[in-house]
């Protein structure tokens, strides 16, 4: 039991009791809890364009758009407003049986944006749900169109698809999955696109390495029985293990391989639509056209949680005409506050030529970053658009990297806390190799890049030291 508090905006409770209150019933999400046994939990109460502030007014700029989400910056009345407007109108009425305007106009708009034929619009209320739904979509497909035994789902190493039972068995990230095994079966791993450790027979040669990655997935498809596998879940650029953009070529030739074995291609665009590439999916930029896009994050900038998957006309068929139903649904998919929000958002991107800003400064981020590179740390800087990941090692010449107990003390025992008391909110993270990750609002502009990167280049030179 808490004390009761007054309905402030956010600071009801005084710093001391806020901790208490925090630490003993505030379960923070993969969050190690004991971390906070002699420090302050950091709160986060407020946020104007690129920056936020925490508790105690310090400003931090916001790298990492929350998690890949705040697109249009923080702090934006018009988007408020636009949730205040709808939840007074009508806040809440299910999708099941029953359609609501705001979902009806975002389905349209959102069908307008994506590429080619996917114009039916299945909303969830997260990415873990929209990549399930993706799934469950597959199978049922296919079990109507008279092809049962396909359900295996193909998706690459390290790649994160999100937490709940069936996006997780999705997931390619060993240690967040053991704890929950045996997972739902059909999940089955494939190469990533990461150039940097790219095996020695492809080393140095990004075309070859493409074609390498794309052929084994075939390669998998076959080794499974064609007959068996529903889809390829797939990022345009993959989030874990820091930022893989697709080798040239290498979308094209997966769309021919799934093709050619009747797979579909999910184009898993959680964090790479709305912007985050400069375009609004991911598959646009890198020209390929997907069956199923599976979004969430940047297509409300979090001013209220929305997901969902646009899926092609084909898909939808077999559950257009008389009985036949899609038996999946989620009571807040579709909510009207959030899909009111979507479009406010969406309207932003337009009025503010936002897609415009990331193509004119996308080269002046990587050109900012890849100063870094000059630090003996500082390995690899890779990504596109507004989405970067840097890569730490121990010796630049042979690639070497850090064991666990090094990557623990210097990501977790330093880094982290350090580039956050120096203001800056990124990603220190170890799920693959050691890297730091970059994904700033959608508005962010050189001044906020130099930001980053002397605040990086200071951080970085201590931990070098301290090693
Ligand atoms: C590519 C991808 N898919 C799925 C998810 C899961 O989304 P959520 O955390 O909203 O469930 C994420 C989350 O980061 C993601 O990056």
């Amino acid at each position: 039991m808490t004390t009761p508090s007054s309905p402030g905006q956010h600071s009801a409770l005084d710093h001391a009791t806020q901790q208490e209150a925090a630490k003993r019933n505030l379960w923070m999400h993969f969050t190690r809890m004991g971390s906070y046994a002699d420090s302050d939990v950091p709160v986060i109460v407020r946020g104007e364009g690129q920056y936020v502030y925490d508790q105690h007014g310090k400003r931090y700029l916001d790298g990492l758009a929350g998690l890949f989400v705040s697109q249009i910056g923080h702090g934006r009345k018009d988007v408020a407003e636009a949730a205040a407007r709808q939840a007074s109108e009508i806040a809440y009425f299910p999708l099941w049986s029953y359609a609501n305007p705001r979902a009806i106009e975002l389905a349209q708009r959102l069908a307008d944006l994506a590429p080619g034929d996917l114009n039916r619009v299945f909303f969830t209320t997260s990415g873990s749900e929209a990549v399930e739904s993706a799934w469950k979509l597959a199978k049922q497909y296919f079990k109507a169109v008279g092809q049962p035994g396909r359900y295996k789902v193909l998706s690459r190493y390290i790649a994160y698809h999100g937490t709940s039972m069936g996006a997780l068995a999705i997931t390619g990230l060993p240690a967040i999955k053991e704890p929950f095994e045996p997972l739902p079966p059909g999940g089955v791993r494939v190469p990533n696109t990461n150039f940097y450790r790219a095996p020695a027979f492809v080393a140095g040669d990004l075309t070859a390495f493409g074609v390498w990655a794309a052929d084994e997935i075939e390669r998998a498809i076959l080794r499974e029985g064609p007959e068996s596998v529903a889809a390829v879940f797939l990022e345009p650029v993959q989030n874990s293990g820091g930022c893989f953009p697709p080798p040239p070529g290498y979308f094209q030739r997966v769309r021919e391989i799934c093709d050619r074995y009747g797979v579909l291609l999910v184009s898993d665009e959680v964090i790479c639509a709305f912007g985050r590439l400069g375009y609004y999916f991911g598959s646009e930029r890198y020209g390929y056209q997907p069956d199923v896009i599976t979004f969430a994050k940047g297509v409300t900038s979090g001013y209220s949680p929305l997901g969902g998957m646009l899926a092609s006309d084909r898909l939808m068929e077999p559950f257009a005409e008389g009985a036949a139903t899609f038996l999946h649904g989620i009571t807040f998919a579709g909510h009207p506050v959030s899909c009111a929000v979507a479009l406010a958002n969406l309207d932003v991107f337009e009025k503010e030529d936002l897609l415009g800003n990331v193509r004119a400064n996308e080269a002046g981020f990587r050109a900012t970053l890849e100063k870094l590179l000059d630090l003996p740390i500082v390995g690899d800087v890779r990504g596109d658009g507004y989405f970067y990941g840097i890569e730490l090692v121990k010796d630049k010449a042979t690639r070497e990297t850090f064991d666990d107990d090094e990557s623990e003390r210097l990501l977790r025992g330093f880094l982290s806390h350090a580039l956050f008391d120096a203001g800056l909110i990124c990603r220190a993270d170890d799920r693959g190799d050691p890297v730091i990750q970059l994904s700033p609002p959608l508005t962010c502009t050189q001044e906020h890049f130099d930001e980053m990167e002397q605040i990086l280049r200071s951080v970085l030179s201590q931990a070098w030291s301290r090693l």
